[in-house]
């Protein structure tokens, strides 16, 4: 790798601190070399976490925590229940992150219309609330360390606990948020984290899922690091070169004052340096922090653009006498971006006209738990149809997104939250300027959407200046916005670029009078809204036809011939690109998802993909509808239309010309053609010449299944999917745009299924199948000290314990065992659960210590005896005779126990039984929906071969191989 930067003109500049010379010191790492970790870790936390059920209300139910005399709120280290240090989670279900549990609930009635009517929410406490739980190790070496567990986002309402200490509450679903742990953990040893998730309360009016559905993290620095989103690079473009400056924030947790040298390195897409510069002397006091500047000079950058997205990266390198302590890195790109109120937006110094799409961010299959390769599969799915732009609504989005859109080249609207002037409300703004402000996509903050209350009143304004003026502190390279629904005279009278939410309700050209300084973007603009290959309205289903008049005003090409006719206006963003869960305008229950999307729930393109294409692609484009599948219609006329950047076409229906119409230019052709089965067939001609042909064909009965990856090498890292186009084709291998089978799947090899979808917006079959865990606490203990363990009578099923001491039943005070007498005794304890069980289910009984030795029988009969005491507590399998469909008695002999140091936690950790019952799930399945289905395969940590098998009733059925090839796996927390 050859260096350039020798020959590069550099300059250090510095805020707090003196320039000085390039130094060109080699890196020094601590320790030794071999053995000692990078000096920053990022270890990825998503594997190998326990999930289950709690409650918003119900303490019982919510594994008893808070309820200690002294709560986790009054004293550090008290968390109690589930938040417990030692509380046993067996018996809850393992499973990777993200995750979004929302996805694995029932369709209901009584759900919310905006989250897709999924079993979640007020009328559904016991699948509201979610618990997390993991453990892991740190090593003796970390003492010293600064250590912080980091989230990307949790939905929502989520607390924190690390070894039973409360760490806070982010109340936000969208916002990334850490906590330091280093004072918290045990080194050298075991420690557990704890994550309460109530997502009882929605924030959007849209699918917003629910849980852990980021990545979580688990960061290692010296006390002396760069903080947090501590760097903010920006580049001013002249003539052939960029000045780019590079902040770095830096703090200093230790416990003396500190002094280092911070060296900036741009390292380009092939590796180069590019560029460098150095502050010298930097200090810094104890638990003080401070921000140092440096501007360096790139001769002839490669510039990011849509086109060529070319990234480059900031290496801050911090040394303290000497020693590298802190080696933070910052993907940028060196860009130009320009708002004009005369002449829309500009990159690089030349106008693009955004074609953009309003996104939120679930998907078929998997809800708002995307898999990073997902990401790109929906942003490849966007450009294919030309769009450049995408705006975040409603919401920040994961920083994945955004590095898909870096990495991709799509431009981004990156949107706030909540709108408002309240501390709350400013620090959210904050961290997502903080995080997000490196991203080149990113072009525009959006402060809010549609904020009816105060967008036209003298409030909003008030409101939009104080938050613009903020984001404006924050991030001065970029402009901000706001999308308007129609309340002209608050917002709009102070905003940078004016957000027109719907031409029915903006009148942009009015605006743009009255505020002629002011740039516009068109935030939201209709689609011909409907359903994937549905051409009548079929409401009981909720399947309709485009609609060319909606509520919203208008159609996708009524929107696109407004902004592609007014060059003061950036572009515009239609609602949306993506289908998706939630808001099923204009249909109620059983419609589960929206069907605004130019592409339906799975990324399958509905017709108004090809008008798009055609008018904002360079590919020549024809496209016919609708298919051609109309039994019982013959001799009846069907409304026929072409989309094509040709100049003329010819629709020709079974070999017969129907007449040749020019093309205008953003339009498209209509026919009314009498409908009789066969081929109809569209001709398009440039200068009188035939340079493209499309048709639709009447075809067979379905007859075989076709399966498409859309990839089929995946890394092997655990993480990476392959999307599976499900296809029902007739038997000459024509798509059936009506078939609707039900597919079954299979797979082999080192991969599995994640979730299936098929775009219909009123498809009630599950999306996901998966191992079913839940858990009953044995209650209603009672026990007696006895003699012995032989031969027993209180063992029996129907033996009167009436008589008997409670016990398991207070609070901090009554520890396992119920105190000393039942300590220095032997005890039998009865307990009793009833069994909610189904067929297939498997059940265990988890057994804590209740003495140094116990024996234990369920219903009178003996499951195990003489079970020595063990820290990690008994599993037994239970056969299915042994229970009784009434109540069940669990009866425990346990000799005295001695006591031992318990160390922390042990406050009141639960029912000292829990019944553990797992059902196998269900074989993969799903219907194509109009022909089409998707399956999303994702790898597993091992290299192979992975099939998926697709089966049907009276269909051919199909094999695909992909292959998964071995990676350098992701640093993570073991
Ligand atoms: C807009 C709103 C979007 C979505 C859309 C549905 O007014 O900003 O979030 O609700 O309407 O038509």
């Amino acid at each position: 790798m050859k260096n350039r930067f020798p020959n590069i003109p550099v300059f250090a500049s510095v805020l707090f601190l003196i320039a000085a010379s390039l130094g060109p010191a080699v890196a020094q790492v601590k320790g030794n070399p071999a053995a000692a970790p990078p000096v920053r870790e990022h270890l990825l936390m998503d594997s190998g976490w326990r999930f289950a059920f709690g409650h918003p209300s119900d303490a019982q139910k919510d594994f008893n925590t808070g309820t200690g005399y002294f709560s986790y709120l009054a004293k550090t280290g008290y968390g109690d229940g589930a938040a417990a240090a030692d509380f046993d989670d067996r018996a809850w279900r393992t499973l990777d992150l993200p995750h979004d549990w929302a996805m694995e609930l029932p369709f209901d009635g009584r759900g919310s219309h905006s989250h897709g009517y999924k079993a979640i929410g007020r009328n559904f406490p016991d699948s509201s609330v979610g618990w997390y739980r993991k453990s892991f190790s740190i090593p003796a070496s970390d003492l010293g360390r600064r250590i912080s567990v980091e989230f990307d986002g949790v939905f929502r309402d989520s607390q924190v606990w690390v070894n039973g200490h409360y760490l806070g509450n982010e109340s936000s679903g969208y916002n990334g948020f850490g906590y330091n742990i280093s004072e918290f953990l045990n080194y050298g040893g075991n420690n557990v984290i704890a994550v309460r998730v109530d997502a009882t309360m929605e924030e959007g009016w849209f699918y917003e899922g629910a849980g852990i559905y980021r990545h979580t993290w688990l960061v290692k620095t010296d006390p002396l690091h760069v903080e947090r989103d501590g760097t903010f690079v920006s580049s001013e473009i002249t003539n052939n070169s960029a000045r780019v400056t590079a902040r770095v924030t830096v703090s200093n947790e230790g416990t003396n004052t500190t002094s280092f040298d911070i060296e900036q390195t741009i390292v380009d897409a092939d590796g180069e340096t590019v560029a460098q510069g150095q502050v010298k002397e930097a200090r810094l006091e104890s638990w003080a922090n401070g921000e140092f500047s440096c501007v360096m000079e790139i001769a002839h950058p490669k510039l990011w653009s849509i086109d060529t997205p070319n990234r480059h990266k900031l290496v801050t390198t911090i040394r303290a006498d000497g020693t590298v302590v802190d080696r933070y890195e910052t993907p940028f790109g060196i860009r130009s971006i320009r708002f004009d109120p005369n002449q829309g937006f500009f990159l690089n110094g030349q106008r693009v006209e955004l074609k953009g799409a309003n996104n939120h961010q679930d998907h078929a299959g998997v809800g708002v738990a995307i898999p990073d390769a997902l990401q790109d599969y929906r942003i490849e799915r966007l450009k294919a149809f030309g769009c450049n732009a995408y705006r975040c609504s409603h919401n920040p989005p994961t920083p994945e997104l955004l590095n898909a859109c870096d990495r991709l080249g799509l431009v981004v609207i990156d949107e706030n939250r909540p709108m408002g002037t309240s501390s709350e409300q400013l620090d959210q703004l904050k961290a997502m300027i903080l995080r997000d402000r490196n991203h080149p996509s990113v072009i525009l903050w959006s402060l809010g959407n549609e904020e009816w209350n105060i967008e036209g009143n003298e409030k909003g304004a008030r409101i939009t200046a104080t938050m613009q003026a903020f984001a404006h502190h924050l991030d001065p390279t970029r402009l901000c916005t706001v999308a308007i629904s129609g309340g002209w005279g608050g917002s709009s009278t102070v905003i940078d670029v004016a957000g027109y939410n719907y031409i029915k309700q903006s009148n942009s050209d009015r605006q743009h009078a009255r505020f002629p300084h002011q740039s516009g973007v068109g935030t939201e603009e209709t689609t011909t809204q409907g359903t994937r290959g549905v051409y009548f309205d079929d409401r009981a289903n909720a399947h309709m036809a485009p609609i060319e008049k909606g509520d919203s005003g208008g159609n996708c090409e009524m929107g696109w011939k407004y902004y592609a006719a007014r060059p003061y206006l950036a572009g515009l963003f239609y609602w949306t690109g993506f289908d998706y869960r939630g808001e099923e305008t204009p249909f109620g229950y059983p419609a589960i998802s929206s069907q605004f999307g130019i592409l339906d729930t799975c990324g399958f393109p509905k017709d108004t993909f090809y008008y798009l294409k055609a008018w904002w692609t360079d590919q020549p484009l024809l496209h016919v509808l609708p298919h051609w599948n109309w039994p019982g219609k013959e001799g009846q006329e069907i409304d026929v239309k072409c989309f094509g950047n040709c100049q003329e076409i010819e629709l020709f229906l079974n070999g017969k010309s129907l007449g040749r119409k020019t093309v205008e230019t953003n339009g498209h052709l209509e026919w009314r053609v009498t409908y009789e089965p066969g081929t109809l067939l569209a001709r398009g001609y440039n200068d009188g010449r035939e340079i493209i042909t499309d048709k639709v064909e009447t075809t067979g009965e379905p007859a075989a299944i076709q399966l498409t990856p859309d990839r089929a090498i995946l890394k092997a890292d655990g993480g990476d999917v392959s999307v599976i186009t499900i296809q029902v084709n007739d038997a000459q291998g024509r798509m059936v745009p009506v078939a609707g089978n039900e597919i079954t799947f299979g797979i082999q090899g080192p991969g599995k299924i994640i979730g299936v979808g098929n775009g219909d917006p009123s498809s009630h079959e599950p999306d996901k199948y998966f191992e079913q865990v839940s858990s009953v606490p044995v209650g209603n203990w009672h026990r007696q000290v006895v003699g012995g363990v032989e031969n027993r009578p209180e063992v029996a099923f129907d033996f009167d314990d009436s008589g008997w001491q409670t016990a398991f039943a207070g609070r901090d005070g009554e520890n396992r065992g119920g105190g000393n007498t039942a300590r220095s005794s032997t005890n039998v304890y009865r307990g009793t659960f009833e069994l909610p069980a189904g067929p297939n289910a498997t059940v265990s009984l988890l057994v804590h210590d209740l003495g140094e030795s116990e024996w234990v029988y369920l219903n009178g009969k003996m499951v195990a005896e003489n079970v020595q005491r063990s820290p990690t507590g008994h599993e037994f399998k239970l056969a299915p005779d042994l229970f009784r469909t009434d109540t069940n008695v669990l009866a425990i002999i346990a000799t005295p126990r001695e006591e031992r140091n318990r160390g922390e936690g042990n406050r009141n950790a639960g029912s000292p039984a829990v019944v553990k019952i797992v059902t196998p799930p269900g074989e993969w399945k799903r219907s194509v929906f109009n022909g089409l289905a998707q399956v999303i395969v994702q790898s597993s940590r091992k290299s192979g071969e992975i099939k998926l098998t697709a089966r049907a009733e009276h269909l051919s059925p199909a094999t695909v191989a992909l292959r998964s090839q071995a990676v350098d796996p992701q640093p993570s927390v073991p």
